[in-house]
């Protein structure tokens, strides 16, 4: 959620910023902006939209030589995505890029606006900008100035700062939103994760909560609390690796097509006969477990609810799943022994990365299920398994998806067998299973074709509903959010036996009902529900490995016996309908309107 770039040194600045603006862009795209500070003099320039339009505005300026420069793509959340509150901000002397939010930004501007302070946007970052001309008016001198500033403001962020009368220089700050540093030489890179570093800086010092500091061309000073900190750098990837589109439209639909080798990827070496591990996992960790939390937020909390499934039904364990930014507030009750699991993409989900510091303050044990190594949430838990998707691009996540569910699986595997619940004969089948699971997760070239032209027909209608039972509910919770994500079409996953509850007033041929109809789990329950909405004319479209005359659409999938390898072939269906839908509306299918990849904020 938003992107931040900062640099200090001899390139050429503007393209350095720029192209690491590239590689965040996909995190916030409401406007872009950035700020280069040379000889004493700032120059500044934002832009509304995507990237591009920054790229354009600024196609004649060419600075060169020794410079220091901010950048910022951002996802509104205080004030519309207009050029005013696109970022940097400034104030008399200071410039400013943030992630996060400033939660005591209204006190602040009021005082600010009282002691003469002119703001001109709508947003909690103007406050960072004022707040330090004011410390500096106060105090005269610009490191105790930052350090005052950042004391005064409450809530996340990860700050960079240039003071137009400090040359080569960049103040930052960081608290729960990621910031690092790499330093190549006497050059220096600032950004809000790996992707615009790596190529460039063989490590980075990943920040601390409530570090702040400044960096030049001879040092980095950072401090907590007053105190100066060494933070060690850690290795960075050596090369970025599937950025490209390499031939598909969209990024989305690359990673759809993705999914079948990079689920592979996570198996391999965790699968070793018909036994599982995890290195990750050490000899006692699970000792002692008794009960499982699971805590993520959207398509990670549909793996979530997709595990409690698996977790009970193969390791006979108790498990629950929560939305993170309910469980913070709830006052929830850990018990000891739950094992607490939070689940992310990208490892950098405020809520979810907030209910894991929970955990850890009541003291339960914690593990992370994450697609990105060295992120706060991987940091932050006791231990974490990588699900080894690659970099996820798409905002609308897919093969992130696939990858959890295949990691949780083999856990509920792992467990069970620890705890004794898993026959040889069903671990056997399982993990037979397991192997068989990227050829289900192979997108036919046919069905794409099919779901293409089928398309047209599910375009308008006042509504979508996706039903499911068992694994197949959380799936047609997936399968209506990514409808909703990139064809802004109103869709709703339900059991598809809570229908007849209500639900079911909405039935009639403008609604759409795109039915998950697995053989091998609650075949004939699942049939009966269907029908009672057939019965009220609704437009059926039913994914499913066997006949149904009955529907007016058949999407039809490879049958199984067993359900994990029918949810993969019907989880492909559903993110190519959601796709090929969005296409046929002319959306952006990886980028789309008000979203962001990285929900930074709560
Ligand atoms: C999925 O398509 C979403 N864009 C979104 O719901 C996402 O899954 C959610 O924000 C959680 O992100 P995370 O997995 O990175 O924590």
């Amino acid at each position: 959620m938003c992107g931040i770039v900062g640099f200090i040194g001899n390139k050429e600045i503007k393209n350095v910023l720029l192209s690491g603006l590239k590689e965040l862009e996909y995190r916030g795209y409401d406007s872009a902006g950035l700020a280069v500070l040379q000889n004493g003099k700032i120059d500044i320039f934002k832009a509304v939209g995507k990237l591009k339009n920054l790229v354009d505005k600024t196609a004649n300026y060419a600075p060169t030589g020794f410079a220091a420069g901010i950048a910022h793509t951002r996802w509104a959340t205080h004030g519309k995505p207009t050029e005013i509150n696109a970022h940097p901000h400034q104030g008399d002397r200071a410039f400013v890029v943030h992630n996060g939010i400033i939660e005591n930004y209204m006190s602040l501007k009021e005082t600010l606006i009282k002691s003469g302070a002119k703001f001109v946007s709508q947003t909690d970052t103007e406050v960072i900008a004022h707040l330090y001309d004011h410390f500096l008016r106060d105090l005269g001198e610009p490191k105790a100035a930052f350090a005052r500033t950042i004391e005064a403001i409450e809530g996340a962020y990860a700050i960079l700062l240039l003071d137009e009368a400090m040359d080569g220089a960049i103040f930052f700050a960081k608290k729960h939103s990621p910031l690092e540093i790499g330093k190549v030489g006497g050059e220096i890179y600032f950004a809000s994760s790996d992707a615009p570093l790596v190529g460039i800086c063989d490590s980075a010092i990943y920040l601390e909560d409530d570090s702040w500091g400044w960096a030049n061309a001879s040092e980095i000073a950072i401090f907590k609390d007053k105190e100066p900190q060494n933070t060690p750098a850690k290795p960075l990837p050596a090369t970025q690796t599937g950025a490209q589109k390499e031939g598909f439209r969209f990024f989305m639909e690359k990673e759809i097509y993705e999914q079948s080798r990079v689920v592979g990827e996570t198996i391999m070496g965790r699968v070793a006969g018909d036994s599982v591990r995890f290195d990750e996992i050490g000899e006692g960790f699970l000792d002692g477990v008794s009960a499982l939390r699971l805590v993520a937020c959207g398509t990670s909390y549909h793996a979530a609810m997709t595990a409690c499934y698996l977790f009970e039904r193969l390791a006979k364990i108790e498990a629950r799943a929560e939305i993170a930014s309910e469980f913070r507030y709830r006052e929830a009750i850990l018990r000891e022994g739950e094992l607490f699991i939070v689940i992310s993409q990208s490892g950098e989900t405020a809520d979810t990365l907030e209910a894991l510091k929970l955990a850890k303050k009541a003291g339960v044990l914690t593990l992370a299920i994450c697609n990105v190594d060295n992120s706060s949430i991987v940091r932050e838990a006791h231990t974490a398994i990588l699900t080894r998707a690659g970099i996820e691009k798409g905002v609308a996540s897919t093969k992130a998806f696939a990858t959890q569910t295949m990691v949780l699986w083999l856990l509920a595997l792992l467990i069970g067998d620890r705890r004794g619940a898993i026959s040889a004969d069903l671990m056997s089948r399982e993990i037979m299973a397991i192997r068989k699971s990227a050829l289900a997760l192979q997108v036919r070239e046919e069905t794409h074709d099919l779901i293409r032209r089928m398309t047209k027909r599910y375009l308008y209608g006042h509504g979508f509903f996706y039903i499911g039972r068992d694994i197949f509910y959380p799936l047609a919770l997936e399968g209506a959010l990514k409808l909703k994500e990139i064809s802004y079409l109103h869709a709703e996953g339900y059991p598809a036996g809570e229908m007849k509850h209500g639900p079911i007033a909405l039935a009639d041929a403008e609604l759409f009902t795109i039915a998950l109809m697995p053989r091998a789990i609650l075949r004939e329950k699942t049939r009966s529900n269907v029908e009672e909405l057939i019965a009220r004319d609704s437009t059926l479209l039913a994914i499913s490995g066997e006949e149904f005359p009955l529907a007016d659409d058949l999407l039809p999938i490879a049958a199984s016996d067993h359900p994990m390898l029918e949810f993969y072939e019907m989880m492909v269906a559903i993110q190519l309908l959601a796709l090929e839908i969005a296409v046929r509306l002319g959306n952006d299918v990886d980028m789309p309107r008000n979203l962001a990849k990285s929900v930074t904020v709560e």
